[in-house]
């Protein structure tokens, strides 16, 4: 085995097994686009401070792009024994230029140059995972625009409590998303700040251009603390607890996918090719994909904590402890693009069941709240209302009819203020026009709710 390139202090080599088990390149090395990035950046900002020769510099760029061509066709060798990627590319690079690639580290450590690639790569994750929130927002809202008038029944503690839309109902669901995207919109504010220029932990004695380097690589500003620089990982911690929270959103859209295409719901079905049979039951069709979605909302949940874990006892600055930061992290995006994914094309395949769904707001007296502000409109306190609506559904229930079935006669005997108008309260469709306010599920509200959003995407 190579001598490491920090060995020339130890008496002995590393012991194997402590070799394997502090590599991280069998992982790490998913950051090498970004670290030869960094790299060119680091060189150009010492050749223009004067401290990297033209030839050097000219030396660099060449070595990196044979690199990077190699990396990119899969045909760059990764060695254990080199730790992790940013010395496989360094040692590479001498190899293939000589001193030139050993001149490129001045002035840097690994904890800034660590740093810096992280940043550069979830900023690059996270606007592809905004895309996919926004490509699985328009797909909800092509299936509410379908649903802008189909009556469901709303739930509160699982029971059916008002009649709404499907499409009103759908549209929860977007609005979750459009914050989601909010918020890793204001992360990306803060991962996209310079570490490097950190060094170790201290700066460096080398008069570098620090502004250069943001600016070669995009960055918004510069980490302004050395120390802080090379050790906080919030920035990833905050990602995480974003990217949670877009799983636990999804997580409860597919719950109640699982819910409705349950038979005692039966208000949709699912394209077969989102669903699975069992090896024994014949007759079985099952709703994998949203009960997986659910299991991975768990995984992310625990990325999160891994992280503050993490990071709760680290003593400033830089600590291996680190290193560990990064398969929470990757595990995190590769889970939640899957799943932006995967959702947005299962949702263009849900067959919707409008029958099933009347059928359910009408068993479950899901307009007796309209019955009641239909009497307090006539004069009655809520509360008398609310009371004497009661004793009416108790009273439907055991004739086994809905409010609206029940005759005016009937309805009289339980408010005198009761006149032939109340059916047109009474039906699904009059409370769903009733609730006409912004926000409500009356269906021109929830069609100029589905206008907006999509403005706000075509904005974006
Ligand atoms: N592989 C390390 C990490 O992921 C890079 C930084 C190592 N720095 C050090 N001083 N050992 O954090």
């Amino acid at each position: 085995a190579s001598p490491k390139t920090w060995s020339g202090r130890f008496s002995e080599p590393v012991a194997e097994l402590v070799k394997r088990y502090t590599a991280s390149v069998s992982f790490d090395k998913r950051l090498a686009e970004f670290d030869i990035q960094g790299s060119l950046a680091h060189a150009q900002m010492l050749n223009k401070v004067g401290v990297l020769s033209d030839d050097d510099l000219t030396a660099i760029t060449n070595g990196m792009s044979k690199i990077l061509a190699a990396i990119r066709e899969g045909s760059f060798e990764w060695l254990l024994d080199l730790e992790d990627v940013h010395m496989n590319i360094e040692k590479r690079l001498t190899d293939l230029i000589g001193d030139a690639g050993k001149r490129l580290h001045t002035g840097r450590s690994r904890n800034d140059q660590v740093a810096t690639d992280i940043r550069l790569w979830l900023r690059h994750e996270i606007d592809a995972l905004i895309h996919l929130a926004g490509e699985l927002q328009r797909s909800l809202l092509d299936l509410a625009e379908k649903h802008a008038d189909t009556v469901m029944p709303g739930f509160t503690h699982l029971q059916v409590a008002q009649p709404i839309t499907f499409g009103h109902h759908l549209m929860a669901y977007v609005e979750m998303l459009a914050r989601d995207v909010e918020r890793l919109q204001d992360t990306r504010k803060r991962v996209n700040r310079l570490p490097l220029g950190a060094a170790a932990l201290a700066g460096t004695s080398y008069p570098i251009d620090r502004e250069f380097v943001m600016r070669q690589l995009g960055f918004d500003a510069v980490c302004e603390n050395s120390l802080d620089a090379v050790s906080d990982r919030d920035f990833a911690i905050e990602f995480t607890a974003a990217a949670a929270l877009v799983m636990t959103h999804l997580s409860r859209l597919s719950e109640e996918l699982v819910l409705w295409m349950n038979p005692r719901f039966g208000f949709i079905d699912m394209a077969d090719r989102y669903c699975t049979g069992s090896s024994i039951m014949p007759q079985k069709k099952n709703p994998d994909v949203p009960e997986l979605v659910r299991g991975k909302t768990g995984r992310v949940t625990g990325h999160l904590v891994a992280l503050l874990t993490l990071m709760k006892a680290q003593p400033l600055a830089y600590n291996k402890d680190n290193q560990e930061d990064k398969e929470p992290l990757f595990d995190t995006v590769d889970t939640l693009s899957a799943t932006l994914r995967v959702v947005a094309d299962m949702m263009r395949g849900v067959v919707v069941k409008p029958e099933a769904m009347r059928r359910a707001v009408k068993q479950g007296y899901a307009t007796a709240t309209d019955l009641a502000d239909y009497l307090v409109k006539k004069g009655l306190p809520f509360r008398d209302a609310h009371e004497a609506v009661a004793l009416a559904v108790r009273y439907a229930g055991e004739q086994r009819k809905d409010l609206e079935d029940l005759s005016l006669v009937e309805l009289g005997t339980f408010s005198p203020l009761i006149s032939a108008e109340v059916f047109e309260v009474l039906t699904p469709e009059g409370s769903l026009a009733s609730r006409n306010h912004i926000g409500g599920t009356a269906p021109n509200q929830v069609r100029a709710a589905i206008a907006r959003a999509r403005n706000r995407l075509e904005e974006a």
